[in-house]
């Protein structure tokens, strides 16, 4: 198969696309370099030997995406393309509803017209809001919290109109809870713009010294250590679920939610703990009031992914910080200019 890979440099489409070419398929990447960069591409040819089709566009930009699919024959999409801070969407939600929903419509437009109508969608366990009903279904009731979680829980609905109106249409939309890690050669991984938002990043960062300590949001969640507890899956694991999903789509047109995680919940402290023993250093540490809009858990029910896709995450925790660590160690400052 062919596959458009929109937002294709990023960490999880790099990733992804590195998991097709091993599953024998072919990529074409749609980036506009806003959360990535070039250097990406040379890492890709380094790690798979294939020099990346490449398109440098916007996702909202509708003649761009006329000219990639007009240039090319695909057999479906993958739409990661969007932005996706929480803080950021609280204080800029137009460029969210902009590069997330309308960004989603130009893609799925673009897509008719050229008679393409397989995409598997980048969704997140954030559309479970602050449920406690673990571990998550994807029955479980949605709830949003902010434009970011609703930009995602948009687009599910808007691809499920879709394939309402439209049986020809077939659709997954994958939940992901948090993904971590990096490829084992240390070439590309996580390489967030200013202060990392999310935990291991900023984990990395202070293990490699450019940050002092890791400041841990609130030690008094009824949770076994008081600490957060989250699914951590690694992302090569994750992009497996991608290319099982793109595959499946294939056989099997319809319109399905799916959780992609490993069904085991860890600490922020048993995150902690396990990155201090496999990278060999100290990261010192300083409990500080609760992050708003946290919850104390979240980890998904993993069985229909496994059902469905026939896809389960096989790499522990072991794996994904010790990738990390490598990857960051090897990248200190993250990829070149
Ligand atoms: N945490 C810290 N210190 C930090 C950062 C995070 O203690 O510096 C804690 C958080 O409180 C939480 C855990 O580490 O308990 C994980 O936090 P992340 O920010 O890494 O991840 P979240 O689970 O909060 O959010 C992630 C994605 C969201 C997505 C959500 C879906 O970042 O985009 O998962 O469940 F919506």
């Amino acid at each position: 198969m062919r596959i458009l890979l929109t937002g294709g440099t990023g960490y999880i489409g790099s990733h992804t696309a590195i998991a097709l070419i091993d599953a024998g398929h072919e990529v074409t990447l749609f980036d506009n370099f806003s959360n990535s960069k070039p250097a990406v591409l040379d890492r890709l040819r380094e790690i798979t030997g294939v020099t990346m089709d490449f398109y440098e566009a916007d996702v909202t930009d509708a003649a761009a995406l006329d000219r990639v699919l007009n240039e090319r024959a695909f057999d479906g999409a993958i739409h990661f393309a969007a932005p996706k801070a929480v803080g950021e969407s609280i204080a800029r939600p137009l460029h969210y509803y902009k590069n997330g929903v309308a960004g989603t419509v130009a893609l799925l437009q673009a897509m008719e017209r050229h008679d393409v109508r397989n995409v598997v969608y980048s969704s997140s366990a954030t559309v479970y809001g602050m449920s406690d009903d673990l571990p998550l279904q994807e029955d479980a009731p949605t709830e949003v919290i902010n434009p970011y979680g609703r930009t995602k829980l948009m687009c599910e609905e808007i691809l499920a109109d879709l394939h309402q109106s439209d049986p020809r249409w077939n659709v997954i939309a994958l939940r992901y809870f948090n993904p971590v890690g990096a490829h084992p050669s240390g070439l590309i991984g996580e390489d967030p713009q200013g202060v990392p938002a999310n935990l291991m990043p900023f984990l990395a960062q202070v293990a490699v010294g450019r940050r002092p300590s890791l400041h841990i949001f609130g030690d008094d969640y009824p949770t076994p250590d008081g600490t957060g507890v989250r699914d951590y899956i690694h992302v090569l694991d994750l992009a497996e679920g991608h290319v099982a999903a793109v595959e499946h789509l294939q056989q099997s047109p319809g319109f399905d939610v799916i959780n992609l995680g490993t069904g085991n919940g860890v600490s922020v402290l048993e995150l902690v703990a396990a990155f201090e023993q496999v990278a060999g250093v100290p990261i010192p540490t300083e409990v500080v009031g609760r992050r708003p809009g946290d919850g104390p858990a979240s980890w998904a029910d993993a069985s229909k992914a496994a059902r469905i896709l026939g896809w389960t995450a096989t790499r522990d925790l072991d794996e994904m910080v010790a990738d990390v660590w490598r990857w960051q160690s090897h990248n200190p400052d993250g990829y070149p200019d």
